[in-house]
């Protein structure tokens, strides 16, 4: 028994960028983007909120699941880029869609958002399911969960810095979502792995800093950013402070403190989630990363010694899409027909947080 992948989804904006078109923004050029990330295009949200694209990927999933939006009973929504902070983004998506029976609420997690989310959806219906059996000495102290939505939906056009190459070359906006259903007789998630580690060089922030300046009975305050509450400042590569402007509310990093993090994190990550459900990597059939840089999938899969053509790599026609990115990438898994029932399945994140973590499931 456990929860299974029971259908997936995902949505993109209508407006593809290329990285030509990125080059009449700022000092860029198709060459250096391809050369050191594979994107060659990424899709903006113009037209579409991050609800519209959720809603499009939740749908998306539920057909392929054969399900009715009544047939839901939890909804997570991992997002750094929601509409709108209260109502929560999985508030909105519960209304667009109909979701009547569902609770629903936020997660954030950054990029690894999706394996977050699905270890917390999955570990919610276990507990619930185990807990309703008549026998049970927990029966009913929960709400009944048996199915759930679990969806990515970032619009990080609307937190890039268009004037910063080093960022705007990287991001895209999109959704993708997954069911999750509990089954008694199919394995579904045999293991998870998540850790946290401190940002403790700020390598990666999206900043909320509050001018205390505007703020009543606080004459003399200083603003809050995430380096001041912190006590600690943003260094560059070569370890001199960097700056960031405060009350900006945009994605900054340093590339080459998360690319070392990363390279390091993808590989720990997929080691010890095979550890922990006793597979080993040469069972795994396909595994699907968070889509941040086609060379740290390149690096994991050389260190891991499991073949390229075994990774679902789809940055290339998306970009970095942080909290969507895995179950984007899943989706196209799934679509091209790289994923037959009974299959090994990783998925395996990392980012902003700093977050890692990985998954293992039989689909
Ligand atoms: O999703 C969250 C997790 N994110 C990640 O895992 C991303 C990890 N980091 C990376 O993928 C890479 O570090 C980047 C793709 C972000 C950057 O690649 P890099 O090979 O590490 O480049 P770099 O930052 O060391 O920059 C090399 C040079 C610099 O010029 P100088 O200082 O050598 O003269 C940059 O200013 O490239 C320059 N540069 C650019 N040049 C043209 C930076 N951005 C651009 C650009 N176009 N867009």
């Amino acid at each position: 028994m456990g929860c299974r992948i029971a259908g997936c989804g995902k949505a993109l904006p209508q407006l593809a960028v290329t990285n030509d078109d990125l080059a009449q923004l700022v000092d860029t050029s198709d060459e250096w983007i391809v050369e050191r990330t594979g994107i060659h295009r990424r899709h903006i949200a113009i037209g579409e909120t991050a609800t519209d694209l959720a809603a499009a990927a939740c749908t998306d999933a539920l057909a392929r699941a054969d399900l009715a939006p009544a047939d839901i009973d939890l909804l997570i929504c991992m997002t750094i880029s929601p509409d709108s902070v209260v109502p929560s983004q999985a508030s909105l998506i519960r209304a667009r869609i109909g979701l009547d029976n569902a609770i629903a609420f936020d997660l954030n997690a950054a990029c690894t958002g999706c394996i977050y989310g699905m270890e917390v959806a999955s570990t919610m219906i276990e507990a619930s399911m185990l807990s309703q059996g008549v026998a049970s000495p927990l029966a009913h102290r929960r709400n009944p969960l048996r199915r759930a939505l679990v969806v990515g939906a970032e619009r990080l056009s609307r937190i890039t810095d268009w004037s910063d190459r080093a960022t705007c070359v990287l991001f895209g906006d999109g959704a993708g979502a997954v069911v999750l259903e509990w089954s008694e007789e199919a394995p579904g998630i045999l293991a998870s792995f998540l850790k946290n580690t401190d940002d403790d060089t700020l390598c990666l922030t999206c900043d909320q800093s509050f001018d205390m300046s505007t703020f009543p009975f606080a004459e003399g305050a200083a603003c809050e950013s995430v380096g001041a509450v912190m006590g600690i400042q943003a260094v560059d590569k070569e370890g001199n402070p960097a700056g960031i402007a405060p009350h900006l509310p945009f994605i900054r990093m340093q590339g080459q403190r998360v690319f070392k993090f990363a390279t390091a994190a993808i590989v720990e990550a997929a080691r010890e989630v095979c550890e922990r459900a006793g597979v080993s990597l040469d069972e795994v059939s396909c595994i699907v990363p968070h889509q941040a840089n086609d060379r740290i999938i390149r690096y994991a899969a050389k260190k891991l010694g499991v073949p390229y053509e075994r990774w679902q790599v789809s940055i290339g026609e998306v970009g970095n899409t942080s909290a969507s990115s895995v179950l984007m990438a899943l989706s196209d898994a799934y679509a091209a027909g790289r994923i037959q029932a009974g299959d090994k399945v990783m998925l395996v994140g990392f980012g902003g947080g700093l977050t890692s973590g990985a998954l293992l499931f039989v689909a």
